[in-house]
C-alpha cells in the first residue's frame, strides 16, 4: 500500500491541526522537519517518506532507508511541558513497539533507550532531537525508521537488523503519530513507563556502557520516572540519561 496523506489522516481522530506531508523520497524527514521549524513553522507536523537519501541515525551514523520502509518525523512544540528529549524518546519507543506488535503480531521489545526489537533483531530506530533557536528549545522532532523488508540489506546489518514484514504503512504511521501526540497533549501522564518496563529486554541483564571512551560493565536494574536507565556498577547505583549500551550475551 502506497503511503498517502489522505489515508493517514483518515486513521487519525480529531487531529485537524496536524500538518501531514508525504514524500516519495527526501534527504531526511528529520532534516525536513528541522528546516520547517527554523523557517517559522509552529504547527504540529507529520512528515513521512517512502525512502530517504540521507537518513540520519544516532551517534552521527547514517540510517539505511531504502524504498518501501517507513520513515517519519513527528514535530511538536515547547510550552506544553515537553522540553526534554528523554521522556519523548521513551514514549516514542512505547508508541512504536505497540504499533509494530499490532501490525505484525510478534512481540516487540525495547532496548534502552529506544531501539525496537523483534525476535532479537532491531526493526526500528528512533532519533529524537530538540530544535533550538537563540539558545532555547522551540520544538522536538522525533524521527522513526521502520524496516518492512530485509531484502537487500547491507552485509554489515546481517544478523543485527530485521524487518516487520508487509503491512499498511498508513495505519502504522497514524497509530504511532496518534500516541506521540497524545503524549505531547499530556506529558504528565507517565503511564507509558510501565509498558516501557514490561517491554524492556535490558532490565536484569549485564550491560556495557561507554563514558569518555571507556567501557564500563554494569547490571541494568530499572527505568526511572524520566526514562533514565538505572544500573548497578561495582555495588554502586547510578542512572544513565544518554548514550548507548550493549547487552552482554551470556555464554
Ligand atoms: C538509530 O537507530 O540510530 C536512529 C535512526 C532514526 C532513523 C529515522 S528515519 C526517519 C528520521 N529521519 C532521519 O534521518 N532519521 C530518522
Amino acid at each position: 500500500m502506497e503511503l498517502d496523506e489522505g489515508r493517514i489522516r483518515a486513521e487519525l481522530k480529531n487531529r485537524d491541526d496536524l500538518k501531514i506531508t508525504v514524500f516519495d523520497s527526501i534527504d531526511s524527514t528529520n532534516l525536513e522537519a528541522e528546516r520547517r521549524i527554523r523557517g517559522g513553522e509552529r504547527s504540529r507536523m507529520l512528515i513521512a517518506a517512502d525512502s530517504q537519501t540521507d537518513g540520519r541515525g544516532r551517534q552521527g551514523r547514517s540510517f539505511y532507508s531504502p524504498s518501501g520502509g517507513l520513515y517519519l518525523s513527528v514535530a511538536f512544540f515547547s510550552g506544553s511541558g515537553v522540553e526534554s528529549v528523554l521522556p519523548v524518546t521513551t514514549a516514542a519507543a512505547v508508541a512504536v513497539a505497540r504499533a509494530i506488535e499490532e501490525a505484525c503480531g510478534a512481540a516487540a521489545e525495547i532496548k534502552w533507550v529506544n531501539d525496537v526489537y523483534i525476535k532479537g533483531k532491531k526493526v526500528c530506530g528512533i532519533l529524537t532531537r530538540a530544535v533550538t533557536l537563540n539558545g532555547g528549545a522551540v520544538g522536538i522532532v522525533t524521527g522513526i525508521g521502520i524496516n518492512l523488508s530485509d531484502e537487500g540489506f547491507p552485509r554489515e546489518l546481517d544478523g543485527i537488523a530485521g524487518a516487520i514484514g508487509e503491512t499498511d504503512r498508513n495505519i502504522l504511521a497514524a497509530r504511532i503519530t496518534e500516541r506521540l501526540l497524545s503524549f505531547a497533549d499530556d506529558p504528565g501522564d507517565k503511564s507509558y513507563l510501565d509498558e516501557y518496563r514490561e517491554r524492556s529486554c535490558v532490565i536484569g541483564r549485564e550491560i556495557v556502557y561507554y563514558e569518555n571512551g571507556t567501557a564500563h560493565s554494569a547490571v541494568a536494574t530499572g527505568i526511572d520516572e524520566n526514562g533514565g536507565l538505572e544500573i548497578t556498577e561495582s555495588n554502586k547505583k547510578k542512572t544513565l540519561t544518554s548514550g548507548e549500551i550493549t547487552v552482554r550475551v551470556s555464554k
